[in-house]
C-alpha cells in the first residue's frame, strides 16, 4: 500500500479553464476548499496539504502585472485559519498548513499548532518552510532574507524550540480530579529555558498539549541542508525527484540522513508530486494532455514566473537562446528546485526549457486503470511511500478533483494499493500505518 496527499493553497483555483464554474469569484469563502477536503476525506487520502507564501513579488520585470494577470503568487489567503474549517467537515483527514521559520516567532507557531491539533481532533500539520525572496522579508521589516543555508540553520534551532515546547507539557498533565480539587498536576508541566544563537524561550507553553502531542511536520527541503534538516524532524518529506531512478535516490538519501540523525527510516515518509491525466479512454487522456501543451504563451510566461520566484528575473533573457549559466547557488531562493530547471534547461532555449518545464515527478496519462496499475508498478520500484497529487498551477477544478477521488482512488483501492478507510484516528498513526 502507498499514501496519497494533495497539494494545493487558499488560492484561486482555475478560473479561465473549462469546468471552472465561478470558482474564480466564489473561492475566497472557503466552499471550493470545504468541498474538496470532503472529497479527499472519502477517498481516504493522507493528509491535504496548503502551500502558503506571504509576499506579492515584482521580482519578474520589474512589476506585479504578469504576477496579477497569471494570477501566480496573489491573492493568497493564509491557509491557519482554513484548517479548523476543512477538519470540521472531515474525518480521517489530515490537514497541514505552511508557516515559515522566516517570521513565526516559535512560541506563536507551537501555541498556534498545538491548538490546531485539538480542533482537528489530532489530524494538524505543519508544512516547514523558510521562505524565498527578499520581497517576504520586506513584509516583515527586513531589508533581505537571511542566506539559504543559514535559513536552514535558523529553521534547525526553530524546529528544536518548538519541539520542546510542544513537550513541554506531560501527556498525563491533565487530570480532571476531582476529589483533590486538582484540574492539572503541576509537576508535569515544564519550563523549556531555550537560549539559542536566534531564539530563546522560557516556557512551557499555556495550551494543553494535542492529541498528537507533536502536531505533524511536513518538509519540501530539496538542497543538502534542505534534505538534513527535512530527514532530522519531518514525519513526511514532499518533493519533486524527475523520474523513476531519482526517485529512487531521494527515497534512498532521506533513509540514510534519517539513520544518521538517529531515526528509523520508515518513520520519514517521502511524497512524490504528480499531476495524472485520466479519462475514458487513452486517447481522451493524451488529447487532453496536448490541449493543456497548446496554451502555450501562458504556460510560457507562468514557468518564467515560477522559476523567477528567488530574486531571480527571467524576464531578462533572450527567450530563443540558451540560457548564459546562472548558478542556483548564488539565488537565495528555492535553490534545488532552480537547479533541477537549469539542469534541465541545458541545451535547449529559455523557452523551450520553460514549456517543458513541469512541477512532476513523472507523467500519468491514461484511463484510470493504467494510471493505477502504472502507479502501483512505480511504487513498488521506488521502495516509496506515496504520491503527492497536485492539479497544475491554474488547472484545479472540483472536475479535476472528483476524477481522482471518483475516478483513479477507486482504482488504487482495488488493487490493494491505497486505503478504503482511514486505520486510526491521529494523522500521524495514518502516515506510519504502512
Ligand atoms: C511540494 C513542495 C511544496 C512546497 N511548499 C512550499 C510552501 O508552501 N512555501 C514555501 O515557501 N516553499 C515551499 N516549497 C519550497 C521548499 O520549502 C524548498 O524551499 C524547496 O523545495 C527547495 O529546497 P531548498 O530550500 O532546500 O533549496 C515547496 C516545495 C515543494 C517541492
Amino acid at each position: 500500500m502507498f499514501h496519497l496527499g494533495w497539494f494545493t493553497n487558499y488560492m484561486p483555483p482555475a478560473w479561465n479553464k473549462p469546468w471552472a464554474g465561478d470558482a474564480g469569484r466564489s473561492w475566497a469563502n472557503g466552499d471550493f476548499y470545504l468541498d474538496m477536503a470532503r472529497q479527499l476525506d472519502r477517498a481516504g487520502f493522507d493528509f491535504m496539504m496548503l502551500e502558503d507564501s506571504t509576499a506579492l513579488p515584482d521580482t519578474y520585470g520589474g512589476t506585479f502585472e504578469a504576477e496579477l494577470r497569471q494570477m501566480v503568487r496573489a491573492p493568497k489567503h493564509d491557509p491557519v485559519p482554513l484548517v479548523p474549517l476543512l477538519a470540521h467537515v472531515t474525518r480521517g483527514l489530515g490537514i497541514v498548513a505552511t508557516c515559515s521559520t522566516s517570521f513565526y516567532p516559535p512560541y506563536l507557531l507551537a501555541r498556534m499548532m498545538s491548538t490546531l491539533d485539538h480542533l482537528t481532533n489530532g489530524r494538524a500539520g505543519w508544512n516547514v518552510v523558510t521562505s524565498a525572496g527578499s520581497a517576504a522579508a520586506q513584509n516583515f521589516g527586513m531589508e533581505d532574507l537571511p542566506p539559504h543555508d543559514e535559513r536552514y540553520a535558523i529553521a534547525e534551532e526553530f524546529a528544536t524550540l518548538v519541539e520542546q515546547l510542544w513537550d513541554s507539557w506531560e501527556p498525563d498533565a491533565l487530570l480532571v480530579d476531582h476529589d483533590t480539587n486538582t484540574y492539572i498536576d503541576h509537576e508535569k508541566v515544564h519550563r523549556v529555558d531555550f537560549r539559542g544563537k536566534y531564539f530563546a524561550s522560557r516556557g512551557p507553553l499555556n495550551t494543553l498539549p494535542g492529541p498528537q502531542g507533536r502536531p505533524v511536520m511536513l518538509q519540501a527541503g530539496g538542497s543538502p541542508v534542505g534534505r538534513a534538516f527535512a530527514a532530522r524532524h519531518a514525519d513526511a518529506i514532499v518533493a519533486i525527484p524527475k523520474g523513476i531512478d531519482a526517485m529512487k535516490t531521494y527515497r534512498a538519501d532521506i533513509s540514510r540522513l534519517a539513520a544518521d540523525a538517529g531515526r528509523d527510516p520508515s518513520a520519514v515518509k517521502v511524497f512524490s508530486i504528480v499531476s495524472p491525466i485520466v479519462a475514458e479512454t487513452h486517447d481522451e487522456a493524451v488529447a487532453r494532455k496536448e490541449r493543456l501543451y497548446a496554451q502555450e504563451s501562458e504556460r510560457l510566461e507562468k514557468r518564467l514566473l515560477l522559476m523567477s520566484g528567488g530574486d531571480l528575473d527571467l524576464s531578462r533573457f533572450p527567450l530563443d537562446e540558451p540560457l548564459p549559466a546562472i548558478a542556483a547557488a548564488s539565488s537565495n531562493g528555492s535553490q534545488s528546485i532552480l537547479q533541477t530547471f537549469l539542469d534541465r534547461a541545458r541545451g535547449k532555449t529559455l523557452r523551450e526549457a520553460a514549456v517543458a518545464d513541469q512541477t512532476e515527478s513523472l507523467e500519468l496519462v491514461g484511463t484510470p486503470d493504467a494510471v493505477a496499475t502504472q502507479m502501483g508498478e512505480v511504487m513498488a520500484e521506488v521502495g516509496g511511500d506515496g504520491f503527492l497529487i497536485y492539479s497544475g498551477s491554474g488547472q484545479l477544478t472540483r472536475r479535476y478533483v472528483t476524477e481522482i477521488c471518483d475516478g483513479l482512488v477507486p482504482e488504487l483501492q482495488r488493487r490493494g494499493l491505497t486505503r478504503d478507510r482511514y486505520e486510526h484516528r491521529l494523522l500521524r498513526d495514518n502516515l506510519l500505518a504502512f
